[in-house]
């Protein structure tokens, strides 16, 4: 947690965007697994870690955007849960923490919104994405359960969009810890990778990794011989000589924030030649899209510069051909790179994505396209300063999209699918950075990971 002012501020400049009416922050509750006493390891809400920052289950929040004032609501632990759980500090004192000084019982929050509703005042909420808040929203505010999502307040979503989107220094400090997090976990894969170990053991270090530096992994592994599937949670197959392996994971730092690193490398100790050849295009792509991403820029215009490069690639080793510039305008590209550049990262690994993935990475001036591959892309409007997002670049063969463009015959002026047949078993390759946008360009975040050829083949040759 950062220290008081942080949130402090953050409310006050909330406060001055909103305007008037009050602003209602439900954290997050525990969820079970199985029964209600065995639950999946906490995770508080994002926007409501970012204007409170206490990061424990069974709070809410609200701020009186007219009276400058916020109350924290939450209950004090009663001596089972301190038998069981250990001793805990008062609610009073949690909210010292965030410069909260008036605090009230967690069901007091009921009669607050009742009188607020009884003066026509305005609440804003966001759009809840767990069923739990859905019914409590629901309970607190007379909504039907079903109608809640359409009364979320698309002023609030606006004005946090806009205020979390530019990360400041002590959150850069902050991202970089998880960034460096991931990238121990993936020089862990890299170190422990060989011919008969599992996907799943590799999982369990590198998950053990993100734990060990008191982390959490930010999203579900995919750690995988089978890249070409994008977002693989399957880790049952064993590693095999001649294969690639694609490792798309990453931490959150102890106080929340995300990493999200892709790295793939060869099962053997080198790459064979076809994988060079496809890894190089990879590379290159990564390599110009964050040389492109620079404040002002369109991120649409960065990707669609990427999947010319990609098709530019494949057209040199005579898997694509015609004209580069018609072959992405027309989507043909999209066999082989089906997903976007990227996404804007931070307390969320695709932050900001709950309050809607159009806010989030678009705006008045580009609409969302509905083409294959290009409707994928979940950041494409203007880059500013104190933006942090990933550049994932991916070149793929995917069997069954092959098989079903070939039989249409689809692209038949951009594709050489007779060539395809000797890449039916490659997988996929994908390379992810995250960078911040600066006043001047743009900076990888964190230490650097081996990414070039020569880095990866070294490391996988000092085992
Ligand atoms: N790291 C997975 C994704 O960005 O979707
Ligand atoms: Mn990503």
């Amino acid at each position: 947690m950062f220290n008081k002012e942080t949130y402090v501020n953050r409310r006050a400049q909330l406060q001055q965007q909103i305007g008037s009416g009050i602003i209602l922050l439900p954290g997050n509750v525990e969820s079970p697994i199985n029964y209600l006493d065995n639950y999946y390891p906490f995770r508080q809400d994002s926007s409501f870690l970012y204007y409170i920052g206490i990061d424990q289950p069974h709070l809410a929040a609200i701020i009186d955007v007219d009276a400058g004032t916020t109350t924290l609501f939450g209950d004090d632990f009663s001596i089972d849960y301190i038998v069981w759980m250990g001793p805990q500090p008062t609610i009073a004192e949690i909210a010292s923490k965030s410069g909260i000084t008036d605090t009230k019982s967690y069901n007091a929050i009921i009669k607050t919104l009742q009188i607020a509703q009884s003066q026509n005042r305005h609440i804003h909420y966001l759009p809840p994405y767990r069923g739990e808040n859905n019914i409590k929203l629901s309970e607190w505010l007379g909504i039907p359960v079903n109608e809640i999502n359409n009364h979320a307040s698309i002023e609030l979503i606006k004005a946090v969009i806009a205020q979390r989107s530019i990360k400041t220094p002590e959150e850069i400090i902050e991202i970089e810890k998880a960034v460096n997090i991931s990238g121990k976990m993936h020089l862990a894969a890299m170190r422990h990778a060989r011919p008969g170990i599992k996907e799943a053991e590799l999982r369990g270090i590198v998950e053990g990794v993100s734990m060990s530096n008191e982390g959490y992994p930010a999203y579900s592994v995919i750690l995988t011989i089978n890249g070409q599937t994008l977002h693989n949670h399957y880790y049952g197959n064993t590693l095999q000589s001649g294969q690639l392996v694609l490792g798309d994971f990453g931490s959150e730092s102890p106080s929340r924030y995300a990493g999200d690193i892709t790295r793939t490398f060869p099962v053997d100790k080198t790459f064979i030649s076809q994988q060079k050849d496809i890894y190089n295009i990879v590379l290159k792509t990564e390599i110009t899209s964050i040389e492109a991403s620079r404040a002002g820029v369109r991120y649409l215009d960065v990707h669609l510069q990427a999947a010319k490069t990609i098709a530019e690639g494949l057209k040199d080793l005579g898997l694509m051909k015609g004209n580069v510039d018609d072959a992405v305008s027309e989507g043909a590209h999209a066999l082989f790179f089906p997903h976007g550049l990227g996404h804007m990262m931070g307390l969320d690994v695709h932050d900001m994505e709950d309050l809607g993935e159009n806010y989030i990475g678009y705006d008045d001036t580009v609409q969302r396209s509905t083409q294959f591959g290009l409707k994928s892309l979940r950041l494409a409007k203007k880059l500013h300063p104190g933006f942090v997002l990933t550049v994932e670049p991916g070149i793929y063969f995917i069997p069954e999209l092959i098989d079903l463009w070939q039989k249409d015959n689809k692209y038949k002026d951009f594709i050489n699918y007779d060539k395809l047949s000797a890449y039916r078993t490659f997988g996929g390759i994908r390379i992810e950075d995250n960078i911040l946008i600066t006043e001047n360009g743009s900076k990888i975040l964190g230490n650097p990971i081996p990414k070039t050829i020569e880095e990866v083949e070294a490391i996988r040759q000092s085992l």
